[in-house]
């Protein structure tokens, strides 16, 4: 189908308050996605697939036309580049902060930082910005544990809570950062398929400005 629309989601957290949104746009997916191990799925739109993929890799998608939207967290935008990216939207899902966190009371050292993270791009900008002569440490998760063992000064990290920094002895410091899941559009789709792309990006902003998301999440914490 020429004018076929396809559209990344990150899977996780993001995918749930996602769905919700979508469906109010008047997209569905075809299947229960929690029960698939499919990575494409079809909606009640012919017109319009889904990809449901790490939320590190989306912006990749789009950026290459594989995918010509997508949903991808702010962090993964500025850690990955989103900067040749069309982001029409603020989904205003998913709302965390990227922030520098350290153990509660210790100071840094006078030289040389170092600093674990998954957000590598991130951090070093940080770090550059401050004139801060830093040893970046690529982790893939559990960062608060770094500090812990000694492996880094610092870390970067997304905090929601707060609960795991305080679990583990650590504070938040310096916010780099607010975060939430934003729309991205892949910019030579949005002039080929723009009439498509931008109903989608319309029923999705009157889908966020009715508050859909928070609703949702409102009935699922009163429910819990
Ligand atoms: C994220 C993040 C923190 C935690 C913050 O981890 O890396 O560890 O959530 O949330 P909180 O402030 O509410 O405690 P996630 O569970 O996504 O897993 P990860 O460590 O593998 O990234």
């Amino acid at each position: 189908m020429d004018q076929e629309i396809i559209i990344a989601l990150t899977k996780g957290r993001i995918l749930k308050e996602t769905l919700p949104l979508l469906a109010a746009a008047g997209i569905e997916p075809a299947e229960d996605i929690s029960k698939s191990r499919k990575l494409i799925f079809e909606t009640n739109q012919p017109d319009i697939r889904l990809l449901v993929i790490r939320g590190s890799d989306v912006p990749t998608y789009v950026k290459h036309g594989a995918a010509d939207m997508g949903v991808s967290g702010k962090d993964m935008l500025l850690e990955i580049g989103g900067a040749d990216l069309y982001e029409p939207l603020d989904l205003n899902i998913s709302k965390c902060r990227l922030m520098t966190a350290g153990l509660v009371g210790k100071d840094l050292p006078q030289g040389r930082v170092r600093v674990a993270t998954k957000f590598t791009n991130i951090a070093k900008k940080y770090c550059a910005e401050r004139g801060m002569q830093a040893d970046i440490i690529k982790l893939y998760g559990a960062m608060e544990l770094a500090p812990l063992m000694d492996l880094a000064d610092l870390i970067v990290d997304i905090v929601d809570t707060g609960n795991t920094l305080r679990a583990n002895g650590m504070e938040p410091l310096d916010l780099i950062a607010d975060v939430s899941s934003r729309l991205v559009v892949n910019r030579a789709a949005m002039k080929r398929k723009h009439a498509r792309i931008q109903a989608i990006i319309d029923s999705l902003r009157v889908a966020v400005e009715a508050g859909i998301a928070e609703e949702k999440s409102n009935t699922e914490a009163s429910a819990s």
